[in-house]
């Protein structure tokens, strides 16, 4: 019986306990994804607040998910790692910003954390993503599919939430793309919307001007900035991105997404469209990009690289 219990047991290991962290493990608590949740966080005091109040909302009607405070150890041993830890955006702040304190932080936690479970699908979740994945490739040893980042898969939710509001069609409807970097070289892939079947330049004919563009990129580009300047951080948004990937993974889902992951060709980690499940990256799906989204990622992939070579110096 033990030993069956132990072939089910399947954990989601979540660093850092703020807002990101604490909304993300009561979203896994609230959902059939894993068996046990462990959160990791050196300010002790507040993990076990934490701990003790994300399991007072599981004593009822509740998925059966146990939550406890873990060790970086623990963690290292889990199914999927995800890293929310770091400091977050102040108003006003670029992603970018954080990265030299948040690259410290990763390499504390990975130096805490080794050795790690080989089958692990790492997800990066602190800012900014793009960067932090691609180094916690090299930090974690682990193969390339396993380690992916949120990337612009949130992005892309708030991109099909406008795109939904102009059609009046449900944003579960509509494939969209934003890819890139999740920060502010992101672009969107507009040649290839799609409203149902329907490509969106024939769905809503003012979508081609550049007014429109301008409008829905801006405001996926800004939407996190606009939250930040009024209650300080996001949390909800990207917990539940967060939650859906743990899902498509655990599950072996094979959902399409884009999510930050190694490019060979570019030589960086930002987002495009992948088959995401049991093993993180099953594979990447190629999406047709016009010239000028071409050029667009091309930039984009050039701007993180000269943040990675500054980095490595
Ligand atoms: C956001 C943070 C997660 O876009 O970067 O909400």
């Amino acid at each position: 019986m033990a030993e069956q219990h132990q072939k089910l047991k399947t954990t989601i290991a979540v660093l850092g306990c703020g807002d990101v962290g604490a909304t993300l493990a009561y979203t896994l608590l609230l959902k059939p994804i894993c068996s046990e949740v462990i959160l990791v966080d050196p300010k002790t005091a507040l993990l076990e607040a934490q701990v003790r109040d994300l399991a007072d909302a599981t004593y009822r009607g509740n998925t059966g998910t146990k939550v406890k405070a873990g060790t970086h150890k623990d963690a290292g041993q889990a199914d999927i790692i995800v890293i929310t830890a770091g400091a977050k955006q102040k108003p006003g702040e670029s992603r970018l910003s954080l990265l030299s304190r948040n690259l410290h932080i990763l390499e504390s936690i990975f130096s805490s954390m080794s050795p790690i479970n080989p089958h692990a699908v790492l997800l990066l979740v602190a800012n900014p993503v793009d960067i932090l994945t691609y180094f916690a490739r090299e930090l974690s040893g682990l193969p390339e599919s396993q380690v992916i980042g949120t990337g612009t898969s949130l992005d892309s939710a708030r991109l099909r939430g406008k795109l939904s509001e102009k059609t009046e069609v449900s944003a579960s409807s509509i494939d969209a793309y934003v890819l890139g970097e999740h920060g502010d070289s992101q672009f969107i892939a507009w040649s290839s919307i799609a409203i149902g079947t329907t490509p969106l330049r024939l769905a809503l004919p003012e979508s081609t001007t550049e007014e429109f563009r301008k409008e829905v990129a801006d405001h996926t580009r800004g939407a996190a900035a606009a939250i930040i300047a009024s209650k300080g951080c996001t949390a909800y948004g990207v917990a539940n991105i967060a939650a859906s990937i743990c899902k498509y993974i655990m599950y072996d889902q094979r959902t399409i997404r884009p999510l930050s992951f190694y490019q060979p060709e570019l030589g960086c980690c930002l987002s495009m469209p992948a088959v995401i499940g049991r093993k993180g990256i099953v594979r990447p799906m190629p999406i047709v990009l016009n010239s000028p989204e071409q050029e667009e990622l091309e930039k984009c992939a050039a701007g993180l690289r000269a943040i990675i070579e500054g980095a490595e110096q």
